[in-house]
């Protein structure tokens, strides 16, 4: 090992890995060199109603351009994730459920208990006429009901939306029209850190621009007051309707089994398409692999359901695993900064998942809020969203962990369905910061601008040079923006839009995102969608938005506003800024800083140069490199002198 930093597998992991050092070589190897019955030997791992005999068949190539996989199988995702357990293990807890309030009781959810939720409220959506192929919103908070509701219509072979319960009425609006929903699920309200959100006057202002909805299913979380419109209905009445039993719809592998709409690099958010057989596959052998998950353990992923993370470790991995999935619905720093192990200590969970975001603010608490807890029980950390700069990545593995648990830092995307460069516990050792190598079947590959493919240790942007069984099949509802979003770039592969470094040992370094968009708090904004939303305010000519270096959030939104003529700027008009774009996008789109600009930084031909923007966001004004091609040079002594920070 070249680098200085490096963590072996401990003793005690290597004498008990289910995959040590060789194990992945060797499957590893394998995936590559004989993917086809590799995968269908993994295919194995779910209960197929009718088993696949072909794995990959795909091309990323234009003229031939399609991605399946296991495409001759049926199943159906609930009942792999419910009803094969019942034999073995119906009586075990498959869910917990620890509320925002920190006195309350816990649900405990036994895997016989959930399949009969989710099979009465399967039938109460058959009742309100939803079927097969059609899609479902989903905007809750975290609570059981939101997997019961995902599941439900996993069952039924309908498509779920989830929507973040923190997004607007605007942005939830322009979701549910996008993909067509009739449906959308919510509650009265949701809990957050003592805090109500509330969800329901929120989907009925987004009704205004979501004429095609007709049908609201509330569940009463809080009991908070809310208005009542018609085809309002409450879940608790029509699942008390609802026969028990739902037998789950056979589905095709490459059935759609939700839509997750993220980010991109232009104005819209895309729906990233996902299907059964391989999403549900990648889901549940990550998950078991990667968090080396074992029989009777308490997983706990701290992220939301709105969030791919949620989706694929906190529902379908686990559930598919029969593993116990611990769902929290308040946030790591409330009461206090110890809440987060609290609930460790209190549900003795072994495995913890979390983003390096929510480690850099509890650190900055200081120690004696984990010392206050006990947190023998863990045993395997791991971190997602973004890169772990290695001072938060030690603390974690010095304060949190004891020194005792390696961390599993996993890079993957939405689009990618689970984790893809990740170390495997038992058989990698670590780099604090190094994401270290690719999980079997991922085929990273590091090329330069032109995409010509570096070799040995180098630094360019990452692509993937094949496909892989979580991969998203589609952008809902625009079938040529897939190809043209992620396979121009570079043909015949996918470009990730993340920049790379590769070192001398093999391990990967993601180095943070080459493309117009920027990762706060480990959640992706496109910055086109904040510049649209600015632009749709009154007062605003012309916005540039770029990222900014942020203790906390990892990157910061930095927005360079320009004013219609006549219009002053003020500190009333910048907190108005901050306000408009909470309430058009949601807040984790409201910018960190707003530099009120007569000018930007142009082209001749009237291009944004971006780079100019980006450095002196960062404040590195001293090498903001040739300006000359500029039109109007002079605009950028205006911009340094009045930068905000
Ligand atoms: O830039 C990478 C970063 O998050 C992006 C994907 O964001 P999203 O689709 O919202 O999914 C987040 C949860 C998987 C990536 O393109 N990213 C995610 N995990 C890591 C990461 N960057 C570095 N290290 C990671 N472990």
């Amino acid at each position: 090992m070249s680098e200085e930093s490096v963590y072996p597998v401990p003793q005690q992991w290597a004498a008990r890995a289910r995959i040590d050092q060789e194990g992945y070589r060797h499957m590893y190897g394998r995936s590559l060199a004989d993917p086809g019955s590799f995968w269908l030997e993994q295919a194995r791992r779910l209960d197929w109603i009718k088993r696949p005999e072909i794995a990959g068949d795909w091309s990323f190539d234009e003229a031939d351009f399609h991605i399946r996989w296991f495409a001759d199988g049926r199943l159906n995702v609930a009942a792999n994730c419910l009803d094969r357990h019942l034999a073995s293990r119906g009586d075990q807890v498959a869910l917990i459920w620890e509320p925002d309030e920190p006195g309350a009781e816990p649900r405990r959810i036994t895997y016989r208990e959930l399949h009969g939720e989710v099979c009465r409220f399967a039938n109460a959506l058959k009742a309100q006429g939803v079927a097969r192929g059609d899609r479902v919103t989903i905007y809750m908070p975290m609570i059981p009901e939101a997997a019961v509701a995902m599941l439900a219509c996993a069952r039924i072979g309908a498509v779920h939306s989830v929507v973040f319960g923190g997004f607007s009425s605007e942005a939830l609006a322009g979701r549910i029209e996008d993909c067509g929903s009739r449906i959308v699920i919510t509650a009265d309200e949701g809990r957050r850190g003592g805090k109500r959100i509330p969800l329901k006057a929120n989907v009925d202002a987004a009704r205004a621009h979501a004429p095609g909805l007709e049908t609201v299913v509330v569940v009463c979380a809080t009991g908070g007051d809310i208005a009542w419109q018609a085809g309002d209905l409450w879940w608790h009445e029509i699942v008390a309707d609802a026969a028990p039993a739902c037998p789950p719809e056979p589905m095709g592998a490459e059935d759609p089994l939700f839509i997750l709409y993220t980010s991109g690099s232009t104005g819209k958010p895309k729906g990233v398409l996902h299907t059964s057989g391989g999403y549900l596959l990648w889901a549940s052998m990550t998950h078991e692999l990667v968090f080396d998950y074992r029989p009777g353990e308490i997983f706990w992923c701290a992220a939301d359901v709105g969030w791919v993370t949620g989706h694929s470790y906190i529902l379908y991995g686990p559930l598919a695993n029969g593993a116990t999935t611990l769902m929290f619905e308040g946030v790591p720093n409330w009461p206090d900064a110890s809440r987060i192990w609290q609930v460790v200590d209190r549900h003795k969970v072994e495995i913890l998942y979390t983003a390096p975001t929510a480690l850099r603010a509890l650190m900055k608490e200081g120690d004696g809020f984990v010392h206050a807890t006990d947190r023998s029980s863990l045993r395997l950390l791991g971190s997602v969203g973004e890169p772990i700069n290695p001072e938060a990545w030690r603390w974690y593995h010095q304060v949190v962990g004891g020194g005792r648990c390696p961390i599993v830092d996993t890079w993957w995307q939405t689009e990618t369905g689970g984790h893809m460069i990740t170390p495997l516990p038992g058989a990698t050792a670590l780099k604090p910061g190094s994401a270290t190598l690719p999980f079997p079947g991922v085929d990273p590959q590091i090329v330069d601008a032109e995409g010509k493919v570096l070799h040995g240790a180098t630094e360019g942007n990452l692509v993937l040079a094949r496909s892989w069984p979580g991969q998203m099949r589609g952008v809902w509802g625009d079938a040529d923006r897939f190809f043209q979003t992620y396979f121009t770039t570079y043909r015949g592969k996918y470009f990730t839009g993340d920049g790379c470094r590769r070192d001398a040992d093999g391990y990967y370094w993601i180095t943070g995102r080459v493309d117009d968009v920027i990762n706060v708090s480990g959640h992706r904004m496109g910055t086109a969608e904040v510049e649209s939303a600015l632009v749709l305010h009154e007062a605003v000519a012309e916005a540039a938005v770029v990222g900014m270096p942020h203790d906390v959030k990892g990157h910061g939104i930095y927005a360079y506003v320009t004013l219609n003529g006549g219009v002053e700027a003020s500190e009333a008009l910048r907190r108005d800024l901050v306000t408009w774009v909470r309430h058009e996008i949601g807040a984790i789109a409201a910018p960190d800083a707003v530099q009120f600009a007569p000018g930007l930084p142009k082209t001749r031909s009237g291009k944004i140069m971006r780079r100019i923007l980006r450095k002196i966001a960062e404040g590195d004004v001293s090498s903001l490199g040739d300006t000359s091609t500029l039109a109007d040079p002079a605009v950028v002594d205006d911009l340094v002198a009045n930068r905000v920070g």
